[in-house]
This record gives structure tokens, sequence and C-alpha cells, in this order.
């Protein structure tokens, strides 16, 4: 155990963990220090996002150009280190460009926020409790949304819910709220604890028993919520490189969504392609996407069974396919990292400054975009076609390859499956050569 790390200063947090881990090797320290930003007031900046950091972790930075959501041209941006994932979406861009592009409407933004608290007083005492007290609460929440309020937003209620059948004594205060461009979790996280203690206070005033547990705010906003759809003639999905008519290949797209929403196992890599796009875009404007995955994956259980977050509607009679996504995704464009992350800023800026609901509404269409990309290479070409091209140069720079040996790997490996050994192999008899 070692003790006080945290008051280290950064060079010797590093040479405790390379003394410590890597036999006190100097590369390590090196390559620790490689990652650090030569701009030193930027360094300090992502130093200060978290606590003990003693290097930056780099993902790739993309962009996708030409994604049409309603009606207007878009440059997303995307952090992801997964390979085809960005070449994936920016075909499925492409292709729905041309056949009207996304669309996309924010149903509710409305967040949620709880109390909980245990008492074993009557249910009358504490219903009563809670219909005397209601307008308090408000004002609580007024008092610490000067801003918020201003800006339209604020607490829209708050109710009593008894959970006493499931946990002895078990009640909470469920407050819903409107945050604006703001996701929110600190505003509504303060008005909470401030419930809480009000709470507290006043049971203690009548010696009445009661024990808060915790106020924090739920990551399930089922009513935080956003449709994305597209839509077309089964014609224009006529492709001759697939070999299957429009209605074919929409046939066999759908009972691909179907198996998703029948079997769980399926559903999981199905929604995990969605979030493949999502969290790309949620992490390059600086939002939290370990609370937009919690949400998307509770909100796919919500029938009890995990399915698929789209759904698809073919209609024969009129020839037309849409294809659709509803997702809770809670996000803010202001506050948080979003100003921040200095490329989360400039990723807003690329987007054009979106609202709150703009930037849901964008998510949720790369999700549906990137789901469509991956259903359909799954039902025509199969999916490892793409990721060979990827895949080849990602084993091609493990394997330090150059430029040259690049070009001749590449050319050799055009039609065919790609294993790190073969390609290994390849590259020794092209060295043993030259
Ligand atoms: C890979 O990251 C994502 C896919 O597996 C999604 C899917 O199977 O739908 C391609």
């Amino acid at each position: 155990m070692i003790k006080g790390f945290s008051k280290l200063s950064k060079l010797e947090k590093i040479d405790y963990i390379v003394d410590n881990f890597f036999h006190s090797n100097e590369n390590y320290k090196k390559l620790l220090m490689k990652f650090w930003h030569k701009d030193a007031e930027l360094q300090t900046i992502f130093d200060e996002f978290s606590e003990n950091t003693i290097s930056n972790f780099y993902f790739p930075y993309g962009v996708v150009p030409n994604f049409m959501l309603n009606g207007k041209l878009h440059t997303v941006p995307m952090v992801i280190e997964e390979s085809s994932v960005v070449a994936a979406l920016s075909k499925a861009a492409k292709f729905w460009a041309k056949r009207g592009g996304f669309h996309s409407k924010v149903i509710n933004s409305e967040k949620v926020g709880q109390v909980h608290f245990i008492s074993n007083e009557s249910k009358e005492f504490i219903n009563n409790f809670f219909e005397e007290n209601k307008k308090t609460f408000f004002a609580i929440a007024s008092q610490n949304s000067v801003s918020m309020e201003k800006r339209g937003g604020g607490l829209r209620d708050v109710v009593l819910k008894d959970l006493s059948d499931k946990e002895p004594g078990l009640f909470q205060l469920y407050a819903t709220f409107e945050t604006c461009n703001a996701m929110g979790a600190n505003y509504i996280n303060t008005i909470l604890e401030a419930f809480g203690k009000y709470l507290e206070d006043s049971f203690e005033k009548y010696s009445k028993d009661m024990q808060v547990v915790m106020c924090i705010l739920s990551n399930y906003t089922p009513n935080c919520i956003v449709k994305s759809w597209v839509e077309c003639s089964l014609e224009e999905l006529n492709d001759p490189s697939h070999g299957m008519s429009g209605l074919e290949f929409a046939r066999k797209f759908q009972r691909a969504v179907r198996i998703a929403q029948v079997d769980p196992y399926r559903a999981t890599t199905h929604n995990k392609g969605i979030f493949n796009g999502v969290d790309g875009v949620v992490l390059a404007t600086g939002n939290d996407f370990r609370a937009v995955e919690a949400c998307g994956h509770a909100y796919a259980s919500r029938s009890g069974t995990y399915t698929s977050l789209t759904n698809v509607f073919i209609n024969e009679e009129q020839g037309t396919f849409r294809f659709e996504i509803d997702l809770p995704i809670s996000l803010g464009t202001v506050g948080g990292l979003t100003k921040l992350h200095p490329l989360a800023n400039l990723s807003l800026k690329l987007l054009g400054d979106p609202s709150a609901k703009n930037l849901m509404s964008i998510c949720s269409s790369v999700g549906l975009a990137q789901n469509f990309a991956a259903l359909r290479s799954l039902v025509t070409s199969g999916i490892q076609k793409g990721h060979m091209k990827m895949h080849l140069m990602n084993i091609l720079n493990q394997l330090e390859a150059t430029d040259k040996e690049k070009e001749f790997v590449k050319g050799l490996f055009d039609n065919k499956v790609v294993s790190f050994s073969d390609v290994k192999q390849a590259i020794i008899e092209h060295r043993s050569l030259s």
C-alpha cells in the first residue's frame, strides 16, 4: 500500500509507477512523458479534468462529412478507436443523403432526480407531509434555479413514490426537471440534496423517524427521448452489387432487425453497433458516454426483455421502407467538459453550436446510420470484407512495416482473408527477398 500517492507531483507519480511496475526502466517513463502535450497550459487543463493524471491517452478524432439531417448537411465529429466505424458511417451518410437524409424529432427532454428515504412512519403521515410541503419543494428548487429558470428550465414536478412493498419503509421524492442546454447533473443533484436536507430537518423537528439514504439524479431518462428515421421507396434500395431487388434487401434487412428484437444475444451486438456511432459523437462533444449507454440499454430492456433500439417498417403496397430508432439520450452543449475540452468545444462549433436537443437528434441519427451500415453489410457482403482493410493496416503497423512493405502486402491481400500470421509471413518473405 502506498500512502499519500495523490500528494506526489506528476513526475514523482510516474517514478513510483515505473519503479514499482516497470523495473525502473526509463523507457516507460519516456513513453508516458512522450504523450504529454508540449503546450504546458493545455496540459494543465487535461491534468485537472481528473485525479492522479500522469499522461494522456490518445484516441483518433475523425469526421464524417455529408451527414444530411433535417434537410441540413452536417460534418460529424467522432472519437472512436475501432476501425471501420467512421468509414461505415460515411457510407451510410452518403447513401441516405441521396434519399432525403435523416429526419429527427425530440419528443421530450425531461430529466429525473430522486431522493430515496426510509421511514417507518405511517404512509398517511408521509403522504400528508408531502402534500403540505410540495410548494416548499418548488420554492427550494427555485432558490437554486435563478439562471436555469431565466433560460426556461427548472423543476417541473415532484411526486412522492411509495416503494415500501419492495423494500420496507422505502419512499422516494421523484422529481422531474428541464435543464435546457445543460446535461444538468450538478444542477439536479444540488436541488436534490437541498430537498434531502429539508426532509431531514423537518422530520427531526417533529422527532419523526426518517433517514435520507441518498439524493441523486437518475441516468434513466426514458422521457428525454428522440426519434430519428430514414425512409425511401423500395426501388431506391435496388442495388445490383448485392444481387437482390430493393424488396428482397428490405425483407432481409427487416429479418435482421427482427432477430435483434427477439434474441437478446443478437440485440446486444445490434445495439452495440448503434452505440459505436452514438458514443463517438458523445465523446467528441465532451458528454458522458457511460450515462448515455446505461440509459440506452435500460430503455432497451423496458419491456422486461432486452431488445433492439431500432425498428423497420415495410409497406409493400405503397412500396416504402422506413427505418427508425427511439433513443433516450440526455446531453449537454453547455457546462461540463463541453467548453473546457478544446476539442469538444471545436466539435460543437463544427456542428454549428447545436442546442442540446439538436445534439440529441444528431446522436440518435448517427446511431441509426451506424446500425443501417452494419446491417446492410451483414445481410449482403458480410462484415469482414469492410473490416479487413483496416485490420490489415493495424497488423502492418503492429509489425512496423515500411511504406513499401505496406503497398506490397496490401496488393497481396486484396481479396484474401487477413490473419496476423499470414501477414507476418508475407513480410518476412518480402524482407528476405529485398
Ligand atoms: C462491431 O463493432 C459492431 C457490429 O457487430 C454491429 C452489428 O453486428 O450490428 C458490426
